[in-house]
């Protein structure tokens, strides 16, 4: 496995394969691996011949410096961890090579980007697709992997490819959990033995809605899984709801199609975010 530090190199590297018209693969993370990732990097390797994984800890996504701080870079275990995946190469840039100079980036998102997410983290999208753009650019992929988990990530994703009509496939990819339920998450190393116990209200709460969506009305379920999550102990709900997942908007339409449970909380003091597909 090649880990490459700059955007010549790896272009240099990855021209090669796509002379010999290889279907190359990326999955972007901020690092600090789990098996979600590795989910990823498994489920990328079913559809293209190279694997390119990002690591890279973007700033212009963090809306809290002291987040960005204390963002884990386990780089190392990381490594480790793509190598035994069986990926191909490892793109590690630094901060300049991504960012050489000041730079503005505001794109249209639509309307969803000022929900949920948008709503707690101002301009957050913008970071996110920001860098996703310039690791499409420096990689080049066929296809691009990106966990469920962040639900609205990903489409807000697909509307910036969609903006700048990129010739490339977004594969959302389903949600890994620990064996009691909790969505695997970076974050999840910064919660003590009770926050984690805690934080499984998150999955009980989604696991509820899809449990009780055929029988129950909408606004029930809303009231029952807020009930859930603020029963317990050190958790701050943000949101919790039930949402055309194409706009992000609560719907109480249960024939919607693409109807999602998002939910996010703060637990300790780790916020953290779940969603369950509903139909
Ligand atoms: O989901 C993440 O880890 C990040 O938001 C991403 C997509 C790698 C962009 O920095």
């Amino acid at each position: 496995m090649e880990v490459i530090n700059t955007i010549a190199a790896l272009k240099t590297l990855l021209q090669s394969h796509k002379v010999a018209q290889k279907k190359i693969a990326l999955v972007p993370t901020m690092g600090a691996l789990h098996k979600g990732h590795v989910s990823l990097i498994k489920i990328a390797q079913q559809y293209a011949d190279i694997v390119v994984c990002s690591i890279f800890v973007n700033p212009t996504q963090f809306t809290d410096p002291k987040d960005l701080e204390k963002y884990p870079r386990p780089l190392q275990h990381d490594i480790e961890m793509l190598q035994e995946a069986g990926c191909d190469l490892v793109f590690m840039p630094a901060v300049e090579e991504m960012y050489p100079g000041p730079e503005v980036w505001h794109i249209d998102l639509g309307d969803a980007e000022f929900l949920l997410e948008g709503e707690f983290r101002k301009g957050h999208y913008q970071g996110v697709t920001q860098i996703v753009k310039k690791l499409f650019d420096a990689v080049d992929p066929d296809l691009a992997f990106f966990g469920q988990k962040d639900f609205q990530q990903v489409l807000m994703i697909r509307n910036m490819v969609a903006h700048f009509r990129l010739p490339l496939e977004i594969i959302s990819c389903p949600i890994i959990r620990e064996d009691d339920g909790l969505a695997m998450s970076s974050r999840n190393i910064h919660l003590s033995a009770s926050d984690r116990q805690h934080a499984l209200v998150l999955n009980k709460a989604l696991q509820y809605v899809k449990d009780h969506f055929s029988s129950e009305p909408v606004a029930h379920l809303l009231e029952e899984a807020k009930a859930i999550i603020n029963s317990a102990e050190g958790v701050e709900l943000d949101y919790f709801t039930i949402a055309d997942g194409n706009t992000l908007l609560p719907e109480s339409d249960k024939n919607t199609p693409n109807l999602v449970a998002l939910v996010a909380a703060k637990v300790g003091e780790t916020r953290l975010i779940d969603n369950m597909m509903l139909n």
